[in-house]
């Protein structure tokens, strides 16, 4: 993102940036064994870039419903904390082989592999731990449960994990665009939906009528969202990126510019980009006020990181 000038969307994004590390960065100070070296292999995978998209998420889907910023850091923090853990693990030699994260050396590089799968796993438990005991004022207490089993199920088999394993078992093998859905869908996402559905569990919005339509929303962005990411692999620069470009390539990842083209994996996450929209028209003629979920639509199909 330009220092020189940024729009007001980007500004807000900045903003949330700073407020998630920082929140980060009090969490992590409260934790016993700072110094050790699986901390800092968790400070490193948690803390160091990133654009904070799922805790954005996260916040402006609360502040939708009214909520103020400090009644979503336990939410917005714990999904951080799985997305970081998410990508340690994806790095790894067994998965993406990768040596280059948010413009830094990946984790398992800089301290090894078996502490870079520790600090995946401690960071999924620290999550858990955030989103069970940190302050929520007025959160019912079965509505915190709720959000709770919410992130579990979006994080293992019938989510992340699961897509995952779907990507890996993809590799260098010829499939249809229904089952390269199905993949993204499980590995991104799901935790992207499921940051939005922490928003809105957060209001106290869990089984009400405005669900449905901010599933809409957060499945086609979701959706959208590893398709430009499956097309920055192709057009974008290392240098901005942080990740090394073209690795999808290198591994025969099944990904839509693969399956369909630069252009047309263009047009469907323009289409996906057009779905979220007709999602959030419907909020708006219930007087919700949509304009950052629309911002970060297009944000989500534009960006070049
Ligand atoms: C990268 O996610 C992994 C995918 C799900 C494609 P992001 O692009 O949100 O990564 P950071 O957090 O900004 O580094
Ligand atoms: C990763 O997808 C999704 C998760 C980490 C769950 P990718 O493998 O495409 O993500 P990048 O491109 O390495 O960030
Ligand atoms: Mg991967
Ligand atoms: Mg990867
Ligand atoms: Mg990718």
């Amino acid at each position: 993102m330009s220092e020189q000038y940024k729009t007001p969307f980007e500004e807000q994004l900045s903003a949330c940036q700073q407020h998630v590390n920082d929140k980060l960065m009090a969490t992590f100070s409260s934790l016993p064994f700072l110094d050790s070296p699986l901390a800092t292999a968790m400070l490193h995978g948690a803390v160091l870039g990133g654009k904070r998209l799922r805790p954005f998420l996260v916040y402006s889907v609360g502040e939708m419903f009214g909520l103020s910023r400090e009644s979503l850091d336990a939410p917005a923090l714990a999904l951080e904390c799985i997305h970081a853990y998410s990508l340690i693990h994806d790095d790894l030699p067994a998965m993406d082989n990768d040596d280059l994260r948010r413009g830094q050396p990946t984790c398992h590089i800089k301290f090894g592999e078996s502490l870079a799968i520790l600090a995946g796993d401690a960071l999924q438990s620290l999550a858990f731990e955030i989103l069970a005991k940190q302050d929520m004022p007025n959160i019912a207490l079965s509505d915190r449960l709720a959000m709770v089993a919410e992130l579990a199920t979006a994080s293992g088999l019938a989510g992340m994990c699961g897509g995952q394993s779907l990507d890996l078992e993809a590799e260098g093998k010829q499939i249809d665009l229904a089952a390269l859905e199905q993949i993204h869908r499980h590995k991104t996402g799901a935790l992207i939906r499921t940051a939005v559905r922490l928003g809105a569990y957060s209001a106290g919005q869990r089984g009400r009528e405005v669900l449905p339509l901010l599933d809409q929303y957060a499945q086609a962005i979701g959706l959208a969202f590893q398709v430009h990411d499956d097309i920055l692999d192709v057009i974008g620069n290392t240098d901005v990126i942080g990740k090394r470009q073209g690795n999808d390539q290198q591994l025969g990842k099944s990904t839509y510019p693969a399956l369909l083209g630069l252009e047309q994996a263009k047009k469907k996450a323009r289409d996906l980009y057009e779905e979220a929209l007709a999602a959030l028209t419907e909020l708006e003629k219930q007087s919700y006020n949509t304009v950052i979920l629309k911002k970060l639509a297009g944000f989500i199909i534009e960006r070049n990181s």
